[in-house]
């Protein structure tokens, strides 16, 4: 699903297969008191992990929803801190076969927890060996095929399976309702993008302002990844062209180099945008076409162009696709069909 080269990766996905995100690693909060945002979600973990700590049980099985860079992988690895257990990382494409999800499990010990990224993903077969695992700690191996099958159950060490999807929606129901918690990642407000890029500010020993950091928030698609992704490029700027400080007007002349407008739109975006407005009238479209049309991944296009744009009210999803909202016309500065547009005012001036 990441191609390097393209330039139609959107923001989001290319930032995660660069190095970026090594070295964001150490941008990554450790701990539930230093994780921003979610304040609902962060309460409800609180209380999970103090209980089962108490109870000395691992955690239920917790899943987690939402679009790219907001912060899952993030909250797994602080569950497994705060529970002071070890994490398994996984993700749904990577586990195969039965038996690459059986290696795993019987190596686990009680209360790891196991952490399987992508998991909608996951093939259904092998999906099947989760049931069991995540409900009654056990595990069915099957010898021999048609009326010789014989089953041998293994017993497995209680852990909690923590899955992260951007798509809830294409999991089976047997595998959503074995997760005793389950919680959608919304995207961040610029309030708390503000607290998160001073906060990498303060770790990367980069000087930023209110402004400065404002202007960076506020163009970050309401995701920390891309805050981070923002900062670094303007840091960059600031250096070579200001002194290093990162100010209002710095944060500005960085940003407008890279093409993102103070809504946060980047260039695939605008095109977006463009294409329903000139190639469909507007919508609706269909996602399969859009995608083919833009010449990306009908994938790529629902779970990580889409979602930002849904959310800041540039487009909207009927039951026959998406359309462009007003908002998307005058913020590309596009005369609205039905109104009458530039040509059509121009020429009723004409003939009265
Ligand atoms: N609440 C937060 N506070 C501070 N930084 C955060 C927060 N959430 C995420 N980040 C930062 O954003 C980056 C992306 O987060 P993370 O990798 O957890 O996203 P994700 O939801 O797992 O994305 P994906 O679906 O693409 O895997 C992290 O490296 C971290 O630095
Ligand atoms: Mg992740």
């Amino acid at each position: 699903m990441i191609h390097e080269e393209s330039d139609n990766i959107p923001e989001v996905l290319r930032e995660k297969s660069s190095l970026d995100e090594e070295s964001s690693v150490t941008l990554r909060p450790g701990r539930l008191d230093e994780y921003i945002g979610q304040n609902a979600i962060v309460e409800t973990l609180k209380i999970a992990i103090e209980a089962a700590l108490q109870r000395k049980e691992p955690l239920d099985h917790i899943l987690f929803n939402g679009p790219p860079g907001l912060g899952k992988t993030t909250l797994a690895h602080i569950i497994a801190n705060e529970m002071g257990t070890r994490i398994i990382t996984s993700s749904g494409p990577a586990l195969e076969k039965g038996g690459d999800l059986m290696g795993i499990l019987t190596h686990m010990e009680k209360g790891d927890v196991f952490f399987i990224d992508e998991i909608h993903r996951i093939p259904k077969i092998v999906e099947e060996f989760l049931y069991p695992a995540m409900e009654d700690f056990a595990v069915d191996f099957i010898f021999d095929k048609g009326v010789h099958a014989r089953t041998h159950r293994y017993r497995l060490e209680p852990f909690t399976l923590i899955g992260a999807t951007t798509r809830a929606g294409l999991l089976s129901s047997p595998l959503r309702e074995r997760f005793g918690i389950t919680r959608d990642l919304d995207f961040y407000d610029e309030k708390d993008l503000v607290r998160i890029v001073e906060r990498s500010a303060a770790i990367l020993g980069i000087a930023v302002d209110r402004e400065g950091a404002f202007e960076i928030a506020r163009r970050a698609r309401g995701t920390p990844r891309v805050a981070n992704r923002l900062l670094k490029r303007v840091r960059d700027y600031a250096q070579v062209r200001a002194k290093g400080k990162i100010t209002r007007d710095v944060a500005v002349g960085a940003l407008a180099l890279e093409r993102i407008d103070e809504y946060g739109l980047g260039e695939m975006d605008r095109k977006l945008l463009k294409t329903v407005i000139l190639n469909y009238k507007g919508g609706p479209v269909g996602i399969e076409a859009l995608a083919s049309t833009l010449q990306i991944e009908t994938d790529v296009l629902l779970d990580v162009v889409e979602p930002f744009l849904l959310k800041s009210g540039f487009i909207i999803r009927t039951s026959h696709g998406r359309k462009a909202t007003e908002k998307a016309y005058s913020h590309l500065d596009m005369p609205h069909r039905g109104e009458p547009g530039l040509f059509e005012s121009a020429r009723g001036k004409k003939r009265s």
